[in-house]
């Protein structure tokens, strides 16, 4: 059965929004991990628009599973990895007014510089995923430049409504996902993912966890979150 990491970043959105203590990630995370979620993911912003440094430096502290720190490919949040020493990292894009990550990372054409940083916070034993579109030549990029793994990005499936067009979408991230495993990367998927559209995704074996945040913490506030994160479980079995 796929891992599930409940994303906590939604819960620092609402606690930043009065700029309070509550409601805390921290907090989100260890009734996260007690529901059965497999690993947590933060992200942390350039910005700081949701998690807090401070948070992150807990939950390396409390989270009993493994620790996925999302973030952008800056010298910056990698002296922070290293310092912090999260179990794996998920690079991702980052602009600073999109709402979301919008895309995957363009490995291809930042190979070299990708390489060097991978193979820094590789070193200190750390895993790297790299969060990729189901496109082919990314996924052939994120093996050159020696990552651990890809987050195959789901949002674009998510947001549609066609149904032919979720077929071809669901054709494409499955394609994706065969070229990454046959390569042996470890292949995750992430983005827009919630308790409707995750179905036809866990039908794909091959892959080992899901990165979900949104339509678990949205539920979560009328369900509770141990509930919430324990109908993803079931969900993705
Ligand atoms: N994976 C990545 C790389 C992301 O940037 C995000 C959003 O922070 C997620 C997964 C989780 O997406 P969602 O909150 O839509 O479930």
């Amino acid at each position: 059965m796929a891992r599930l990491s409940v994303n906590v970043d939604h819960i620092a959105t609402v606690r930043q929004a009065r700029r309070v203590m509550e409601p805390d990630p921290v907090t989100g995370a260890l009734l996260s991990e007690i529901a059965g979620a497999d690993s947590i993911t933060a992200h942390l912003r350039e910005d700081r628009r949701h998690i807090q440094d401070r948070d992150l430096i807990l939950l390396r502290k409390m989270v009993k599973t493994r620790l996925n720190l999302e973030m952008a490919a800056t010298s910056e949040m990698q002296k922070i990895a290293l310092e912090v020493k999260p179990d794996m990292i998920t690079i991702v894009p980052e602009k600073r007014q999109e709402l979301t990550t919008e895309g995957g990372l363009d490995v291809k054409t930042n190979k070299d510089y990708l390489k060097k940083y991978i193979e820094t916070i590789k070193d200190s034993g750390i895993k790297v995923n790299l969060f990729v579109d189901g496109e082919p030549d990314q996924i052939k990029a994120a093996h050159m430049v020696n990552a651990t793994g890809v987050e195959i990005h789901t949002g674009r499936y998510a947001e549609l409504k066609n149904e032919k067009e979720i077929e071809s979408e669901l054709a494409k991230i499955h394609n994706a996902v065969m070229l990454a495993a046959k390569l042996k990367l470890n292949v995750h998927a992430g983005h827009g993912l919630d308790y409707r559209n995750i179905k036809r995704i866990a039908e794909i074996k091959e892959i080992s966890e899901f990165a979900i945040g949104f339509s678990i913490i949205a539920r979560s506030l009328f369900v509770g979150i141990e509930k919430a994160v324990r109908e993803m479980k079931e969900l993705i079995k």
